[in-house]
């Protein structure tokens, strides 16, 4: 991502007519580590130093699609009713996956639904916006508009869920969205890293080229209470704001104050490839329109899927937050975020959640790997050196760092700039085998049985693996921020707020272990896992 002092990160906003599942919390936690990592870079610690933060993490919730009404009545509760409910569910499950989102919007604030009317005003006062008769196709499980081609490309059903879609013949107001091809298609020329992964690019590319007509904006609001959810037009009550135009809004509303205006544009808005054309083809124009700056990527991953298929209602077959929380509770919250963030679907291809790879994961990555490999190093400082880091020789341990791991920080920070965690966090962990190539290549428990002879040569191995699984336990933090403070407490080294990452990972730098400091044993950091037993449920 370019880079700016400033990185606003965003998550789509969710229907709050379902409850929170892995779908959900995946994004959210993608979001949450991108935020962690560039508060980390920045030495961003707003509470901390009194600055004012450079990272800002929006999530929040969508509430005026036509869905909340009929679930709040098939309940028997009044809409917002249901909204404040569900919303509170999303709000717990982002709180429980340890999500450090810096503000929480839900559409039907006043903060943001104001806002939306003043947009709507200045696109009207523009001239992008005009009323018009509207004939097509409606996917009402997707709240999503379709063109007579693509409906009929569809064989009338929602290309997502199969439902049937229906006619829809009625006075809109419409955007003028054909305006904006060249700009849109200029942008894409300009900007090869808008879109990610390059297949969702290349597919939104594919889409242009085919042209661009306007779009409704609104609906008609009838003596149904559907219609009546929703913001009304400005100046027409007649109408109501199209629940995506609204909801696309909230990441301008939000931070469209004097005390974060600084943050705009964003730097990335994650999101799945479901919500693909609307966040980048739709929206940018609404903000070419605007004269609004584009956000700099949008990111749209793929699916987490169940044995090979889609997760849906029907089939019943959702990793729910309950399935989260057991995995949480029998393993850590760190581990599941671990496996969520290394092992999901952050690229084009989708990604099945499974127990057998949870565990061979966990194992390999966490009992066996940083868990291991720092208890095998602190139980040797402890034994060999009474549990303090020992007097070592800089050039020694310098000259080793340079020959195997110096180019991990380095790949780790291109990685997580491109956005590829899971790349960033194999570098990370590539610091873990080093120190264990080290230990096994020098055998510092063979020359400890002669500490006369061998006890420098120990230091210097030691001294080297504490500061590797130091500088590794940075880079892993923002996917594992508890398991990796419980270890900093241990060997007393808890980075000082408000230092940058760089900083932070100069190896034998000033944040460097010292001689003489302590470096407790403590309990290990994963416990080995059984393949074998059954799946915490
Ligand atoms: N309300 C709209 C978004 C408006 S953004 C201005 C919406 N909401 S949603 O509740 O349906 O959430 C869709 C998003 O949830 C996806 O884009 C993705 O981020 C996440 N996921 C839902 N199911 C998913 C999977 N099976 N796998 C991974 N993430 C998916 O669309």
């Amino acid at each position: 991502m370019p880079e700016r002092a400033q990185t606003y990160i965003t998550t789509p906003i969710y229907y709050v007519n379902d409850r929170p599942h892995i779908g959900h919390c995946y994004t959210t936690l993608l979001a949450d580590v991108t935020a962690r990592f560039y508060r980390l870079l920045k030495g961003s610690t707003d509470t901390d130093t009194g600055r004012t933060p450079d990272v800002f993490f929006l999530t929040g919730t969508d509430e005026h699609a036509d869905k909340v009404v009929t679930s709040a009545a098939a309940h028997s509760v009044t809409p917002i009713q249901w909204a404040d409910q569900n919303a509170a569910e999303f709000k717990k499950a982002f709180a429980f996956m340890n999500c450090s989102n810096d503000d929480f919007i839900r559409t039907t604030e006043d903060r943001h639904t104001s806002k939306v009317l003043a947009y709507i005003r200045e696109l009207q006062k523009k001239g992008d916006i005009y009323l018009g008769d509207y004939v097509g196709w409606f996917d009402e499980s997707q709240e999503e508009y379709l063109t007579e081609t693509a409906a009929k490309e569809a064989n009338f059903v929602s290309p997502v869920t199969g439902k049937p879609l229906v006619k829809k013949v009625e006075k809109n107001y419409f955007f003028k969205l054909s305006a904006y091809q060249d700009k849109l298609k200029a942008h894409f020329d300009k900007n090869p890293t808008f879109v990610l992964p390059e297949a969702r690019r290349n597919e939104v590319l594919g889409r242009l080229r085919g042209g661009l007509q306007d779009i409704p904006i609104s609906r008609a609001v009838t003596a149904d209470p559907t219609s009546q959810w929703g913001i009304k037009m400005p100046d027409d009550p007649t109408h109501r704001i199209y629940v995506w135009i609204d909801a696309l809004f909230n990441y301008l509303s939000v931070v469209d104050t004097p005390e974060r205006k600084q943050f705009w544009p964003p730097a990335v808005h994650f999101i799945a490839k479901d919500i693909l054309w609307f966040h980048a083809v739709i929206w940018p124009a609404l903000l070419m329109a605007l004269g609004r700056a584009l956000p700099a990527t949008v990111y749209s991953h793929a699916y987490w899927v169940r044995d090979g298929r889609k997760m849906s209602k029907s089939l019943g077959n959702f990793v729910t937050i309950e399935v989260l929380k057991a995995y949480a509770q029998k393993y850590s919250l760190d581990a599941l975020r671990w496996y969520l963030v290394t092992q999901g679907p952050q690229g084009a291809t989708d990604a099945d959640f499974s127990h057998a790879k949870f565990v061979e994961v966990y194992n390999a990555d966490l009992a066996n790997g940083i868990g291991n490999c720092a208890s095998r190093v602190s139980n040797m400082i402890e034994k060999y050196f009474e549990g303090k880091v020992p007097e070592f020789q800089s050039t020694w341990i310098d000259r080793r760092w340079e020959t195997t791991s110096a180019d991990a920080v380095p790949r780790y920070l291109e990685a997580a700039q491109s956005l590829d965690l899971a790349a960033a966090f194999e570098a990370a962990s590539s610091l873990i085998k080093d120190v264990d190539d080290l230990i096994s290549e020098t055998k510092p428990f063979t020359l400890a049985k002669d500490m006369q002879a061998n006890g420098q040569e120990v230091a210097n191995i030691l001294a080297c693996c504490a500061e590797s699984i130091r500088i590794a336990s940075i880079m892993l933090s923002p996917a594992m921020p508890q398991k990796m403070a419980e270890l900093w407490q241990a060997w007393n080294c808890v980075p000082a707020p408000g230092t940058p990452l760089q900083e932070l990972c100069a190896f034998n730098g000033p944040h460097a272990i010292k001689p003489g400091q302590r470096i407790a044993k403590g309990a290990a950091l994963f416990m080995r896992a059984d393949p074998a037993e059954t799946p915490p449920a």
